[in-house]
Order: structure tokens, then C-alpha cells, then sequence
């Protein structure tokens, strides 16, 4: 029903922070900018991504966009909204063209969150230019990236986003922190819901193009004292290799290379047991005590040998020249993702 994330607006009063860090940092490449809101680009698309000073409500409050297939999958979205009993409104032609779509509705998830669903995206004429020297963005039928939101209880949405949406879930941890992803296309996710007292975002990821293009923005986070929300690591559950810097919103963008795709015809949904992540991915907020107890659990996967084969799309790799028969072997005993 929903084919992917289509669109992210944000609603800050740091207009001038916005436009630098978008452009400068995440490599975005602005293409319109008043007193009060910001319009980039990440692709073909004529925008991606928009900030706004609304003039009230929350820094940093998202707009998720959601894209379908056209008018009448639009209708047949309105119709099962109606029938759970979520109010929703079209949005005007003006609205629709501040958006560089052809018709929308807007909704809240059960928690409040603003949502919005469209069809028909405008695609510019000219080529996308990045902000910063950047391979570019991996978007396409996958979508933007992903967004991670807080609820205070995921039982109070979850019908919402599996019966009424369609959302399927990818996987979930339990402990320490209740989190569960769900996809709509091959993106591993597309969404997650973070458990937690409160609301609003906890992080857009940003898919980049080549793996060089992450370690270069993370040379320029890591000058920044309180940039970094998590280092540098691998996710076990997407083999996403990023690290996570905090905006001037201050939620963060996870920045990434290397998602997996996985087909979500056959997809079985299972429990993470082995913490979110390879390698890597301190969480820089938490004290001694937590901190401690994150490293033991990725030790432990460390100890396991828990291992993925790297992720790669036609273009950002190259097979190197040579045999080497001891891998074969230990490749051999291992199914494709793991070795
Ligand atoms: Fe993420």
C-alpha cells in the first residue's frame, strides 16, 4: 500500500543552522530558501526535505511523507483511515505544491505524530547537485532513508502502523530499550518506534552512496565537541555502517552506507538478541554504568563471532584480483549473509 518514505519536513526556528549544517554537512543541496523555511533536494526529485518555522509547536516536529502509487491507491488509503477512525484532511493545492506533489492527506498516528500520504512527486529537470562533494544519496524505491520515533507506548500505535497502514515487521529488541522496525519495501526499515516518555523524532537515517562518503562527514562531526550522538559502527540488524550526529534540532541523522535489501515476500520477522550492533556505535549520552554494560553486550557479539557480508550495489565496489581458499572454506560453512 505504502511504497515507501517519500518526504520529511521539519519544523525549527534555526532556519540559518539548518542551511548550513543541511548543506555543508548532510550534503543536501539547497534549492530554495526564504526567512523561514529551507527547500533541498537529495535526488531527482525536486525536493526531499523541508524546514519550516511554523511559528509554534516542538523544535524539530516532523512531517513523515509517505508515498503511493497514485490517486486511487490515495482513495483506498483515505477509506481505511476512515473506517479505524483517524481523522484526516486533504491537503489544498497550495499545500500540495509547497510539498512538489500531486495531491495529498494528511493524519496523526495514535501518538500524535503528523503524517502525511501522496502520490505523484514532482521530478526536476535538472541534475541533482550535493551540497558537499558527495557520491550522493541512495533513494529511489527505498525511499529517503528511515525515521526512528519516539512513543510513549508502541501497543497504543501498533495497530495503527501494521492493520491500518500495512507496515510489516522487520525485527524488534526487548531489552534495554523496547524498539521495533517495520518495512514497506526492501529497506530493511523504513520506520521504527522507540519506546520512551515522550514524542517526536529520534533519528533520520540518510543512506549514502559510498562508504567513503560517511567516513569523510564523520572526520568533520568528530572536530565538533557534542556533534557526535553515536560513533561509528555496523547495526546488526541492516548492516547499516554509520555513525549518528545530532542537528541543529537536536535529534540525530544517522549517516550510512551499505543498508542491506531484503525481499519482503519471504521476510520473517525475528527478536534481536545480540544487541543493534557488530561493532562500534557508542552511545555517547550514557553514563558510566550504561556505558559499561553496552560495550559488554558488543563484546559479546564480538565473542560470538557475529559477522555480515558487506552490503554493495552495482558501481561502489570492485572484486579484487586473487583466491585465497581458506575464506572459500569458512564462506562455504556459513549461509550468504553471515561467513
Ligand atoms: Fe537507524
Amino acid at each position: 500500500m505504502l511504497k515507501s518514505l517519500g518526504y520529511i519536513g521539519l519544523n525549527s526556528t534555526r532556519i540559518d543552522d539548518w542551511s548550513d549544517w543541511g548543506e555543508n554537512f548532510l550534503g543536501l543541496q539547497l534549492v530554495d530558501r526564504t526567512k523561514s523555511r529551507l527547500s533541498f533536494r537529495m535526488d531527482d526529485r525536486k525536493q526531499r526535505v523541508w524546514v519550516e518555522d511554523e511559528g509554534e509547536g516542538p523544535e524539530g516536529n516532523p512531517i513523515l511523507g509517505w508515498e503511493v502509487a497514485d490517486a486511487a491507491a490515495l482513495d483506498a488509503l483515505g477509506g481505511r483511515l476512515e473506517s479505524a477512525g483517524i481523522r484526516f484532511g486533504r491537503l489544498s493545492a497550495a499545500e500540495c505544491a509547497k510539498r512538489e506533489v500531486g495531491d495529498a492527506i494528511a493524519a496523526r498516528d495514535p501518538a500524535g505524530t503528523r503524517l502525511e500520504f501522496f502520490h505523484t512527486p514532482i521530478v526536476a529537470s535538472d541534475p541533482f547537485v550535493p551540497g558537499r562533494r558527495i557520491s550522493g544519496f541512495r533513494t529511489g524505491p527505498l525511499g529517503v532513508g528511515h525515521a526512528v520515533i519516539y512513543v510513549s507506548r508502541i501497543e497504543d500505535v501498533l495497530w495503527f502502523y501494521q492493520d491500518v497502514l500495512g507496515f510489516r515487521l522487520s525485527d524488534y529488541q526487548a531489552r534495554p530499550t523496547r524498539i521495533m522496525f517495520f518495512h514497506i519495501n526492501q529497506r530493511h526499515h523504513s520506520l521504527a518506534l522507540v519506546e520512551a516518555p515522550r514524542n517526536g523524532l529520534n533519528h533520520l537515517m540518510m543512506e549514502l552512496l559510498s562508504l567513503d562518503d560517511v567516513g569523510q562527514a564523520y572526520d568533520i562531526a568528530r572536530v565538533e565537541e557534542g556533534r557526535i550522538g553515536m560513533s561509528l559502527g555496523r547495526h546488526t540488524n541492516d548492516f547499516m555502517t554509520s555513525f549518528y550526529a545530532y542537528g541543529p534540532s537536536r535529534f540525530m541523522v544517522e549517516y550510512g552506507w551499505g543498508g542491506r535489501t531484503i525481499d519482503p515476500d519471504i521476510w520473517e520477522s525475528s527478536e534481536l538478541t545480540m544487541g543493534s550492533s557488530l561493532w562500534g556505535h557508542d552511545l555517547m549520552w550514557l553514563d558510566g554504568r550504561q556505558f559499561d554494560e553496552m560495550r559488554k553486550i558488543r563484546r559479546a557479539a564480538g565473542e560470538a563471532g557475529l559477522r555480515a557480508a558487506v552490503q554493495v550495489i552495482p558501481g561502489n565496489f570492485k572484486i579484487s584480483q586473487g583466491e585465497c581458499p581458506w575464506f572459500d572454506r569458512i564462506r562455504s560453512r556459513s549461509d550468504s549473509e553471515t561467513f
